[in-house]
C-alpha cells in the first residue's frame, strides 16, 4: 500500500524495541508500555529475537502484545526465533496479530501522512572489514559466508524494491548488526557473530534514512555506516525501556531524534 492518509506531520515518530525475549510467562509484560504507543508513535518496530527459544507458543505471546496496539507493526525475527526450527509458525502466528514481518521483502505505510518505507531481513554475523570470515576452504565455512552474503543480497534486494516506491523516509531493520560502532560495550571476541559488513553495504547503496538493529545485548545504541547512514541498536538491555523513539522529519533533511522513556 502507498496511499497516504491527511496532510503530512511534520516527522514520522519511529518507536522500535529488539530482544525482547518474551517467554510463555511473560503475558501481558510489555502490554502497558505498547499501549502508549498511539500517542508518541506512528509505527513500532521489532528488531527480532521477540522470543526466547523460537516456538510457536512463544510467538503467540509476542502476538498479544502487540495486537490492536493502536500503531502499525513491523518485524524481523532473530537468532532466537529460528531456534526451534518453527521460524514459519512463529511467522505466521505474528502475521496474524496483524504485523508485517519481512524477511527480504519491504512495506511501505501510510504513517503521519506520508508514506514511509521500510526493507527488513535477519541478516546474519560473519564480521567487519578487514576482519571477517571468507567463502574460502571447507565447505562448512564456504556455506556459513554464503548464508551471510545471500542474508545481505536478501536485504539489498527490498531496498531496491523500496527505491522504487515513493516514500518519505526509507528504513533498514535487521537484527544483526551493519557496523561494529553499535557493538561498543560487547568482548572484541565475538563481534564477527554479531553482524557484518555485508549489510552496511546493501545499506548504503540502498537510500536509507535510519538503519535499526539488535543481537548485540552489551553493545551501544547508536552508530554510523561508512556512507553516513544512522544507525540504531535497540536490543532491548540496550535501550534500557520499552522502546526508544526516533524522530525523522518529513522535509528530506537528515533526521534528529530523541529517546522515549515510556
Ligand atoms: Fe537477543
Ligand atoms: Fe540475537
Amino acid at each position: 500500500m502507498t496511499a497516504t492518509t491527511g496532510p503530512a506531520a511534520e516527522a514520522v515518530r519511529v518507536a522500535a524495541v529488539g530482544d525482547i525475549h518474551l517467554g510463555a510467562d511473560c503475558e501481558g509484560l510489555l502490554r502497558p508500555a505498547f499501549s502508549v504507543l498511539p500517542e508518541c508513535a506512528d509505527l513500532l518496530l521489532l528488531a527480532g529475537d521477540l522470543t526466547r527459544h523460537g516456538t510457536a507458543d512463544e510467538a503467540a505471546v509476542v502476538a498479544g502484545e502487540v495486537r490492536d496496539c493502536g500503531v502499525p507493526v513491523v518485524a524481523v525475527l532473530g537468532n532466537h526465533d529460528y531456534h526451534s526450527g518453527q521460524e514459519a509458525e512463529v511467522t505466521r502466528v505474528l502475521r496474524d496479530a496483524g504485523v508485517t514481518v519481512l524477511e527480504g521483502e519491504s512495506a511501505v505505510l501510510p504513517v503521519a501522512g506520508a508514506s514511509v518505507g521500510v526493507a527488513g531481513a535477519k541478516g546474519f554475523c560473519g564480521g567487519f572489514l578487514g576482519r571477517s570470515a571468507g567463502e574460502f576452504g571447507e565447505p562448512e565455512m564456504k556455506a556459513f559466508v554464503r548464508t551471510t552474503r545471500r542474508s545481505a543480497e536478501r536485504l539489498a534486494g527490498a531496498l531496491t524494491d523500496l527505491a522504487a516506491r515513493p516514500c518519505a523516509q526509507r528504513i533498514a531493520l535487521t537484527h544483526f548488526s551493519p557496523v561494529p560502532d553499535t557493538l561498543a560495550g560487547e568482548p572484541l571476541e565475538i563481534y564477527p557473530f554479531l553482524g557484518s559488513y555485508l549489510l552496511a553495504e546493501a545499506i548504503d547503496s540502498g537510500g536509507v534514512d535510519l538503519a535499526v538493529h539488535g543481537h548485540a545485548h552489551l553493545g551501544t545504541e547508536h552508530g554510523l555506516t561508512a556512507g553516513g547512514v544512522r544507525v540504531r541498536n535497540v536490543a532491548q538491555p540496550v535501550i534500557g525501556r520499552a522502546f526508544a523513539l526516533y524522530r525523522l522529519p518529513l522535509d528530506g533533511r537528515a533526521g534528529t531524534e530523541k529517546a522515549g522513556r515510556p
